[in-house]
């Protein structure tokens, strides 16, 4: 089979298994196993390839085609111009995500500011902005064992173990100091909705996903937590579930945070929420 022909034969599988995307997760798998660029494989159109080459690609098909998701599968994920490595040891890291990590760049002003980023799963924000600010000092908590070692790997890959602190912690139990920025995307999925969920979230562990009933506890219990560890006119900035922004902004301002407002994501949902404290 050519390249062209393999591309549409798994496309049509994988629209019958019900994948997203289908055509693009074909390319994605096709350019991992050839080991190419994804552009690259229109030029290489006509090729035959060959046995020793499509066989790795028939068992990610397969697999992707039972729900796993891209992201295992490819092993990596890009995320605000990196790539960071991605496994079921913590939650694919969102589109959303990227949207939260370009709002927290515009608004830290200090190159040098102190940064802790509560359930930093596979680290994703916390890298990005060590990357983005040289200068700053990063801390990163998580209450997931797994989830730690995989960010640490990742910080690893961009050479920033000296500059990225990981610390175990059930919300800022563990956490000493003060910060100038305290940022946090925790689950805010409601036990009720597991239902709703794509097979493809539901590979996310557990713990990355689920609060408990109402879906927003542990961001209230942060945003009851935080003002703790802030410096005065420190930034709380959380990434929030659909639905949720009215009951937390209230939140905020009952707990007298100050200069609080809302972003929506490109999708149009309220998603993003900041206040500054102190
Ligand atoms: C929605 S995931 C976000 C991961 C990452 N920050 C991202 O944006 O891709 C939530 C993370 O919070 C962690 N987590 C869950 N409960 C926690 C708790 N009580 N204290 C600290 N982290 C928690 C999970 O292990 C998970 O890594």
């Amino acid at each position: 089979m050519t390249v062209l022909e393999v591309l549409h034969a798994t496309t049509a599988y994988f629209k019958k298994h019900n994948v997203e995307n289908p055509r693009l997760n074909a390319e994605h798998l096709l350019a991992h196993v050839l080991r190419r660029k994804r552009i690259e494989l229109y030029l290489e159109f006509e090729r035959e390839l060959t046995e020793s080459e499509l066989a790795p690609l028939r068992d990610l098909v397969k697999r992707r085609g039972e729900g796993e998701p891209l992201q295992h599968l490819l092993g990596t994920v890009e995320f605000c111009g990196h790539v960071f490595l991605c496994d079921k040891r913590a939650m694919v890291p969102r589109p959303e995500t990227e949207e939260f990590v370009e709002f927290l760049e515009s608004e830290i002003r200090n190159p040098r500011s102190e940064i802790l980023d509560v359930g930093t799963g596979s680290g994703v924000i916390a890298i990005s902005l060590a990357m983005k600010f040289p200068e700053a000092k990063i801390l990163a908590a998580d209450i997931s064992d797994d989830a730690l070692t995989l960010a640490q790997e990742n910080a690893a890959l961009l050479n920033l173990l000296d500059r990225v602190r990981f610390l175990k912690s059930n919300l800022l139990a563990n956490v000493e100091g003060r910060f100038d920025l305290i940022v946090a995307n925790l689950p805010y999925i409601s036990t009720q909705d597991r239902h709703t969920l794509s097979r493809e979230v539901l590979r996310d562990p557990a713990i990355a996903l689920f609060a408990n009933a109402r879906g927003d506890e542990f961001v209230r219990e942060l945003i009851t937590q935080a003002p703790s560890r802030l410096r005065p006119g420190g930034m709380l900035a959380l990434e929030i579930g659909i639905g949720q922004s009215d009951a937390l902004l209230s939140a905020l301002a009952e707990k007298n945070y100050r200069d609080i407002y809302s972003k929506n994501d490109y999708s149009g949902v309220t998603r993003f929420l900041f206040a500054r404290y102190g």
